[in-house]
């Protein structure tokens, strides 16, 4: 069974982003971070980042007939995107929403997440760390 680790706008860029808040790694490291991190658990994994929330909701809809698990930063679109929930809440096997940072100690905008309400659980503020412990929580519920 293939987890599907999609990762929402900016994250392909994290190279630009702010370190202090988003940390050293760029986006080819974390990939590889979370495709070891998933090897020593025994996962398989398949990794994507989109910056469009068309191709993001295409990625959901073939999660939802796959029934395939999910973990999923939707990056800024965790704060408005009612069409990203809405393709969420349309999965059946499990998902898990991460954040790199902690958004509920930012700015106040990010204190919102319309996704969290339709999915299993949500990990952040760890870094990198935070997929790591989201395909762990996975692990236990496949
Ligand atoms: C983020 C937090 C969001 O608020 C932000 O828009 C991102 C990344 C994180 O991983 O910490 O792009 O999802």
């Amino acid at each position: 069974m293939k987890i599907l680790v999609l990762n929402g706008p900016n994250l392909g860029r994290l190279d630009l982003r702010n370190s202090a808040i988003y940390g050293q790694m760029d986006f080819p490291a974390l990939s590889a971070f979370i495709s070891n991190e998933a090897q020593k658990l025994g996962l398989d994994v398949d990794i994507r980042q989109s910056d469009s929330e068309t191709e993001l909701i295409t990625w959901l809809h073939a999660a939802a007939d796959e029934k395939s698990p999910v973990i999923f930063n939707p990056a800024a679109f965790t704060h408005y995107s009612y069409a990203i929930r809405d393709a969420v809440d349309m999965l059946t096997a499990p998902v898990i929403e991460v954040h790199l940072s902690n958004p509920l100690a930012r700015e106040e905008f990010r204190h919102t997440s319309v996704i969290s309400g339709v999915v299993n659980g949500t990990i952040g503020g760890f870094g990198p760390d935070s997929y790591r412990l989201a395909l762990i929580a996975l692990k236990a519920m496949i």
